[in-house]
């Protein structure tokens, strides 16, 4: 009995609801039926295979994804003409079955037996995009196979693999994200010494930003602890300890972080995780936890990353990347516990947190769609401020948004000189428990 069970709203699967229909195959609507033969149509053959060719697709995505997170692509590029039998060794995995894999990827054009393995020029291009396929197959695999159940009237989530998808999604990160997160990072006048990345996933994305950035100090926090597991991992091994820290908590716990100088040139950043919060605790929350951070941290800094949500944009039919990840990825949170909004939906809430934001968009060579929307986040301190932000808009057509509704207030009490010693929120000040730094 499987147990879909992600949340505070989800329930256990029932899947005694779940009535299996079973169509047979019947070649009805062929001519050569209908006029009483048993003869199949002459084009039979090429309809199956145009037919079949998603599950082609579908059984090859699993192949790849599983054999570039096994290793086998690196330990080809690495010594090409490698026999299965050294192959398995060096890779601890079963020799009879590797050389099957080997030559269902050499059929697919991926790696060639030339004397040993050798990858040939597709499956040498290949592991550029292995986050591509961590995310969507390795975190997402097993979410599709739930999509009959959860389709029905008041089925609960369907579950992923939250590690793998963290991790895919910093690698992908680091292609299409992190231009965008270094710009608003720049763009932030504040020059922001530390980065609090909430949701940082296996930090992999922090971590290409901190390597970027050496003056800045990095704190990753993540709940998933398959990911913390990872974050802390990767940080060893970037030999990053004194520069990162890892907590396990949730965004909604960043009051309780001990952020040094207390808070002072702080940025935070939220890349695919508001999304989260946004369906696990409400819009409410999202803005409220906006709010009392910058409360607390005025002069801080906020970069959020979010998909523009746009499921019926033509692009999604017709744009490679809106067809190959777009259309999966939109379909993806609507089974998942997340929730997608528009862009200007988000701009409307910074707006009604008080809350000036700076827009840009991902470098169009990388991803033209225009559908990554990154925003950066400020309190106005004074009438006019948001015309400082409109400039900030990279690669796309300038339309950054203010989201600072000019009747607001537009002066923090306290004045805008320079900050006293930040408050630290809520009723007990202490640091959250369950920090995993090394430090
Ligand atoms: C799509 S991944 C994004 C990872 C990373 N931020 C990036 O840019 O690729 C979403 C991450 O948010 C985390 N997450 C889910 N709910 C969260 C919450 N309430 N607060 C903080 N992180 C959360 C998940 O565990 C996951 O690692």
């Amino acid at each position: 009995m499987p147990t879909i069970s992600t949340g505070p709203r989800a329930e256990r699967a029932d899947w005694s609801q779940l009535h299996l229909r079973v169509t047979l195959p019947t070649l009805t609507d062929d001519p050569a039926q209908e006029a009483g033969t048993t003869m199949p149509a002459p084009d039979y053959e090429r309809r199956l295979i145009e037919n079949i060719q998603p599950i082609r697709q579908f059984f090859l995505a699993n192949v790849l994804h599983h054999a570039l997170q096994l290793g086998v692509f690196r330990a080809l590029a690495d010594d090409p003409h490698t026999e299965t039998a050294e192959l398995a060794k060096r890779l601890d995995l079963d020799a009879r079955r590797l050389g099957a894999l080997l030559a269902y990827l050499q059929n697919e054009n991926y790696v060639l037996d030339d004397g040993g393995w050798i990858l040939t020029p597709r499956g040498q291009a290949l592991p550029t995009f292995a986050p591509w396929y961590q995310m969507l197959v390795g975190g997402y695999g097993t979410t599709f196979q739930q999509l009959g159940h959860v389709l029905r009237p008041n089925a609960a989530y369907a579950t992923r693999d939250t590690t793998q998808v963290g991790a895919g999604s910093c690698g992908i990160g680091v292609t299409d994200t992190l231009p965008l997160a270094l710009h608003l990072l720049d763009a932030a006048d504040t020059h922001p010494t530390t980065l609090v990345d909430l949701g940082c996933g296996d930090a992999g994305f922090l971590i290409e930003i901190l390597n970027r950035r050496p003056g800045l100090k990095g704190i990753g926090v993540e709940p998933n602890p398959g990911s913390v597991e990872r974050a802390l991992e990767l940080r060893r091994r970037e030999g990053l300890t004194d520069r990162l820290q890892i907590v396990q908590a949730t965004a909604a716990d960043v009051a309780m972080l001990d952020l040094p100088d207390h808070g002072r040139g702080a940025a935070f950043m939220t890349a695919f995780v508001l999304q989260e919060m946004l369906e696990q605790d409400g819009e409410r929350a999202v803005e409220d936890l906006l709010r009392a951070t910058f409360d607390t941290y005025p002069d801080a800094r906020w970069i959020v990353v979010e998909m523009d949500y746009q499921p019926n944009s033509p692009l999604l039919g017709a744009h490679g990347l809106g067809q190959a990840f777009y259309n999966p990825y939109f379909l993806i949170h609507n089974i998942t516990e997340q929730r997608l909004e528009t862009s200007a939906w988000w701009a409307e809430l910074f707006r009604r947190a008080n809350l000036t934001a700076a827009t840009a968009t991902t470098d169009p060579r990388v991803d033209s769609t225009g559908m990554e929307i990154g925003f950066l986040l400020a309190r106005p301190l004074r009438r006019g401020r948001d015309e400082d932000l409109h400039a900030i808009r990279r690669w796309s057509s300038p339309s950054a948004t203010s989201a600072q509704d000019s009747d607001q207030p537009l002066v923090r009490s306290g004045g805008s000189g320079p900050p006293g010693p930040a408050r630290r929120p809520g009723h007990d000040n202490r640091p959250i428990g369950n920090e995993v730094c090394g430090q």
